[in-house]
């Protein structure tokens, strides 16, 4: 993907068509072919359906003229429309698709496009690895080695480290694999003040843990470490444009897996925090590990906090796979973040975390339990678990449950781990300095 003065290849030229209702864009395919391929002017779509339309015709090279379309969006959802995870294909024939932009004006706008799409294909390659070649310490190890060149600050805490300075809810979490936890830590200082906190949630396999999940979904549970890729691809982003801004990322890494040390049910175990948790179900994993990632976020004394995580199946029930909910402590956080993903049509809908909520979780022979007694409002349970510990932080929870993965191809999310919320959390951390994204 680049820019050109003189087009190579396929011609390509996107045009409106005058005295459509619906304003159908077209192309001018080679000479005298013309084939429609999305309407209702959305550039990101648009180049989402141009990299298909390109495959579908065998096209490997092809040059496009824009007419005045968003050049950013239509070459981001070109490339990660056409993103796909072939690392163990051993027959791969897919061939590379080489896609110019014709005109200098386009340069700026496809090189950070490119950039950002590198994010989010980073993001969707880690979630995608299956768990037995990416188990936490070579999660944190493949981090380290991308983050190369990049002025970011990698540091790694392995188990024992872990347990000198009390993460109990790391460890209680990964006890029952014989692939140790770990607590990835990203910095990148590109700007002044404080820094803003990105927690991501890594379980590399969610068994479920004693609580072992039954049926078809357990699956798919590679792809527990979504929050955390994203926050490793936001932060590789951040670093690629050289964002001004201070970013922490926090990515706990554990698998959660049953066995003859695993944690069980009804176990209490004391908090980073130092708050005492009763494990009511180890597969409600996620918030426990968060919660440590959370505390140790406090540490850097940030602007706020954000986490990430493939947290409840009951987000997916509320929002279906396309949007993911949010909550959190702050409103202004909040809509901004919202905003963010109106934006980068990665869309979330919030829902509420009233204080009435915070029963739910209070324990009897212990702080706080990691479930509620009943199954009620599953999402919100898990961000009320959360919320003791961001207290006094502007803090905001993304469960992106759903759109973390999809059963099949949309638009420019492809089947399989999309990177939902990288371009979101990329838009946020520079939107002070910008009116209008570009992604
Ligand atoms: N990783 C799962 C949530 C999940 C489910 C992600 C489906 C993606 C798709 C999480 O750790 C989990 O197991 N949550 C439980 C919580 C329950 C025990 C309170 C759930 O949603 O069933
Ligand atoms: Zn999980
Ligand atoms: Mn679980």
């Amino acid at each position: 993907m680049d820019c050109v003065t003189e087009p190579k290849g396929v011609l390509v030229e996107a045009r409106k068509e005058a005295g459509e209702k619906t304003k159908e864009i077209s192309f001018r395919f080679s000479l005298d072919e013309r084939k429609v391929i999305a309407n209702q002017g959305d550039p990101l779509k648009w180049g989402a359906r141009l990299a298909k339309f390109l495959r579908g015709n065998s096209v490997e090279e092809a040059s496009v003229i824009l007419n005045g379309m968003d050049a950013e969006k239509v070459a981001t959802g070109l490339r990660l429309a056409d993103y796909k995870f072939t690392k163990y294909l051993t027959s791969d024939e897919r061939k590379g698709l080489t896609v110019h932009f014709v005109g200098q004006e386009n340069c700026d706008a496809i090189s950070r496009a490119a950039q950002v799409c590198e994010a989010v294909e980073l993001a969707r390659d880690l979630a995608n690895e299956p768990a037995i070649t990416l188990p936490p310490s070579t999660f944190a190890s493949v981090v380290n080695d991308k983050m190369h060149g990049l002025p970011v600050e990698v540091q790694v805490m392995e188990e024992e480290e872990l347990k000198k300075k009390g993460f109990g809810g790391i460890l209680a979490v990964g006890k029952g694999s014989a692939n140790p936890p770990a607590l990835l830590v990203l910095k990148y200082n590109g700007g002044s003040g404080k820094p803003v906190v990105l927690v991501g949630k890594g379980v590399v396999f969610d068994a479920g843990g004693l609580n072992l999940k039954v049926g078809g979904g357990i699956r798919s549970m590679y792809m527990d470490k979504s929050g955390a890729a994203d926050v490793v691809g936001a932060v590789y982003g951040a670093a690629k444009l050289r964002l001004k801004k201070n970013i922490v990322g926090i990515v706990p890494l554990v698998e959660n897996i049953p066995s003859g040390t695993a944690i069980r049910p009804g176990d209490i175990i004391k908090m980073y925090s130092g708050k005492t948790v009763e494990v009511a179900n180890t597969d409600a994993e996620g918030r426990l590990i968060l919660a440590d990632g959370i505390s140790y976020g406090k540490t850097f004394d940030p602007e706020e906090i954000i986490d990430l995580a493939t947290l409840t199946g009951a987000q997916v029930v509320a929002l279906g796979t396309k949007v993911a909910a949010v909550m959190g402590n702050e409103e202004k956080l909040i809509s901004s973040l919202i905003e963010s993903g109106k934006r980068t049509q990665e869309l979330l809908w919030q829902l509420p975390l009233f204080d009435l909520y915070d029963e739910l979780v209070k324990g009897d022979r212990s702080d706080l339990k990691n479930i509620s007694d009943t199954s009620e409002a599953g999402s919100i349970v898990g961000g009320a678990f959360l919320k003791p510990f961001a207290e006094g932080t502007p803090w905001a929870h993304i469960d992106l449950a759903g759109p973390a993965m999809l059963n099949s191809d949309w638009e420019w999310m492809t089947k399989g781990a999309t990177g939902f919320a990288v371009r979101l959390l990329l838009d946020h951390l520079q939107a002070q300095r910008r009116h209008s994204s570009p992604f």
